[in-house]
């Protein structure tokens, strides 16, 4: 037995191939403690599926990093979108005010509403597997999965398209794969809220049948201030793009390196809802939640944590325990049984769970449905993930439509 994780924490190499670091963490040190590579900040990473449910459960792991995070924390500037209207949004404040904003926040993703977003999601694919068809070799993560996931959310929210192509820079220096970019993080988010904040006035000045407008209607007394409401915008245009382009990217990759599975899903159309989940429980959009921080001290699993710590919560990990998953390294469509946490846990799991499940059951059994011959375009070894602790997202995914395209060579990465 190793006396060491194969590749340290966040480290280049642990973030292609962060499974192997995590299974011995799993084993030998499950509350793990480990200096957070920006800041040099002691840190603690859960990575078991009770413990980290447990953690995702306990009020006394807070979200709000500004408030309970320990000094060291806070002066390495890993308080979440310090300084922009995003530091109080819904994924990083409490109860009472998180529950305020997530019951007007989910008032908005109405039945019916989700029932047209099925109809919208099936429109852009189509349209969005036409193009790829006419190229015949093509990037999944940039001419598919991001047109999807950019289109879609577009759409609903209510945003017009070229604003949209900006965006999609603007989240990609927001979550940015290169450390050396980080001074450009928060002019990043400066824009995202700027986005939203015109979102929300042009939907004011011009309701229409979108979620934003809708957002902004309410359903009630409880008004939201105007930086409640833009917060809430922003949070689901940063939580719905980059995550279902990530997420169908890695599906994808899963299914190409499991013909099987893919032909099995081809038979069968209706593996398409178990499929979103084996494939989110197999290799997830996110590696782990946001941090939390420890209110006073607390016992985990026979580690103490000191108040104000700041916790990691493996989501990757707990999604290939043993000890919860019969065979955990399987991909397989017909697994049942247990939930994965690819979506969190408790009170602040994904508010966009409906509409990701939604469009991971069209876009993905589409695409192999579209193009039965479906292969990667680059050696198995050239597809790289971004060097990001948290979102777990390729690079590139080039494939050809078929072998033929294939053959006459591959695409740069
Ligand atoms: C496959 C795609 C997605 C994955 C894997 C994913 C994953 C997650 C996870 C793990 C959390 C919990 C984070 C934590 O506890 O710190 C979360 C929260 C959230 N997600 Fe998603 N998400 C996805 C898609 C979406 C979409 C499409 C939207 C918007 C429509 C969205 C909006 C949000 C928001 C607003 C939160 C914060 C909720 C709260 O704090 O109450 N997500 N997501």
């Amino acid at each position: 037995m190793l006396s060491q994780p194969s590749a340290p924490l966040f480290s280049p190499a642990y973030y292609q191939d962060p499974h192997t670091t995590l299974a011995w963490l799993r084993e030998n040190s499950p509350v793990h403690e480990f200096r957070f590579p920006v800041g040099d900040v002691r840190t603690w990473i859960v990575t078991r599926y009770d413990d980290v449910k447990a953690v995702l459960a306990d009020q006394r792991y807070s979200t709000e990093g500004g408030t309970w995070g320990n000094a060291e924390f806070r002066a390495a500037g890993l308080v979440a979108a310090e300084g922009t209207i995003l530091e109080r949004g819904i994924s990083v404040v409490d109860p009472p005010h998180h529950t305020r904003l997530r019951r007007r926040a989910m008032g908005a993703f109405t039945t019916r509403r989700v029932e047209e977003w099925r109809r919208t999601a099936q429109e852009h694919v189509g349209r969005i597997l036409d193009d790829c068809a006419r190229r015949e070799t093509f990037d999944v993560m940039d001419d598919y999965a991001g047109e999807v996931s950019a289109g879609v959310l577009g759409e609903i929210l209510g945003m017009r398209i070229e604003r949209h192509r900006e965006l999609v820079s603007a989240l990609n220096e927001a979550f940015p794969s290169d450390p050396a970019l980080m001074h450009k993080v928060p002019s990043a988010f400066g824009r995202i809220c700027e986005y939203a904040a015109e979102l929300v006035a042009e939907k004011r000045a011009r309701p229409g049948d979108d979620l934003t407008s809708a957002l902004i209607q309410g359903d009630g007394d409880d008004q939201l201030t105007e930086d409640e409401l833009i917060g809430i915008v922003a949070a689901v245009i940063m939580g719905g793009s980059d995550t279902v382009r990530g997420f169908i990217g890695n599906a994808v990759l899963s299914l190409l390196r499991h013909p099987d599975q893919a032909d099995l899903l081809r038979a069968n159309p209706q593996l398409a809802e178990p499929t979103v989940e084996e494939l989110l429980r197999y290799d997830g959009a996110l590696s782990t939640a946001l941090f939390r921080v420890t209110t006073e001290e607390v016992e985990l699993s026979g580690t103490t944590l000191p108040a104000g710590a700041p916790v990691i919560v493996g989501l990757l990990a707990a999604n290939r325990d043993p000890r919860r998953f019969d065979r955990p390294e399987l991909l397989d469509l017909r697994r049942e049984g247990h939930r994965h946490v690819g979506f969190g846990h408790g009170l602040h799991n994904c508010l966009g769970a409906a509409l990701a499940r939604l469009e991971g059951a069209i876009a993905i059994p589409a695409l192999f449905e579209r193009f039965p011959e479906l292969t990667l375009n680059t050696p198995q070894d050239a597809v790289r993930y971004i060097d990001n602790w948290a979102i777990r997202r390729l690079v590139a995914l080039p494939v050809a439509a078929s072998a033929k395209a294939a053959d006459r060579g591959p695409q740069e990465v």
